[in-house]
């Protein structure tokens, strides 16, 4: 009976590590339905024998993307929304375009750890632990470089170079999610600008224009 309840313990355990990440398919794959009406954790199966080569299939990862913009940066996704085929599989991939000294701000993803490789150029990369707390880890990397970052963590980078940079990035998850600095000075509706002038000790002028910006 104890013994029972103990490897219960341990089963629970397990299963409580297993679920930090998406979750294991039970099938060959679950290409998304993306008009199907029930909501669960991802997307609705498509019936396997109406799936095509396209829905594993995305074409776009030769373009440039366009870095016309306050940060000199911008993100292609390849996830499920752009690949049904990838429901229920972990895994997702983005390109990164940087214009000189271009950034992407500081970001977590909520549901993946995120491995970078250099396609062009030299990146000035980071991320901030939890656990010790606030230790910032950064490094600048060159062609070829490979860098990780631990799902959660606050991360950021940026090309330290009066040339074009680019990257590639895998994910953890079919569905990363991104939480940036918009979830604070961006929310909708407001998160009072009195709590945020308090938080930041600031004024609450500062605050407003932050909301502003964001
Ligand atoms: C890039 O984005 C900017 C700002 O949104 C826009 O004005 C410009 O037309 C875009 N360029 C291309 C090539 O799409």
């Amino acid at each position: 009976m104890a013994r029972g309840l103990f490897s219960l313990m341990v089963l629970a355990l397990a299963l409580t590590v297993v679920l930090a990440a998406d979750h294991s398919p039970l099938q060959d794959f679950c290409v998304a339905d993306m008009s199907g009406q029930v909501r669960v954790n991802g997307f609705a199966c498509k019936n396997p024998s109406s799936v095509q080569a396209n829905d594993f299939y995305f074409g776009g990862m030769h373009m440039r993307g366009n870095t016309s913009n306050a940060f000199g940066s911008s993100v292609t996704p390849a996830f499920v929304f752009q690949i049904p085929g990838l429901n229920t599989l972990g895994i997702s991939l983005a390109r990164l375009d940087f214009a000189p000294w271009g950034v992407i701000p500081p970001h977590t993803h909520p549901r993946a750890t995120e491995i970078l490789t250099v396609l062009e150029g030299q990146l000035e990369v980071g991320f901030v632990t939890s656990n010790p707390e606030n230790r910032h880890i950064s490094k600048v990397l060159k062609k070829g470089d490979v860098f990780v970052f631990p799902v959660n963590l606050i991360h950021y980078q940026r090309n330290i170079g009066n040339t074009y940079a680019a990257a590639m990035v895998a994910l953890s998850s079919q569905n990363p999610g991104v939480i940036t600095a918009s979830a604070v000075f961006g929310a909708n509706p407001d998160i009072s600008t009195d709590i945020l002038a308090k938080a930041f000790q600031v004024s609450d002028d500062v605050i407003t224009d932050m909301q502003l910006k964001f």
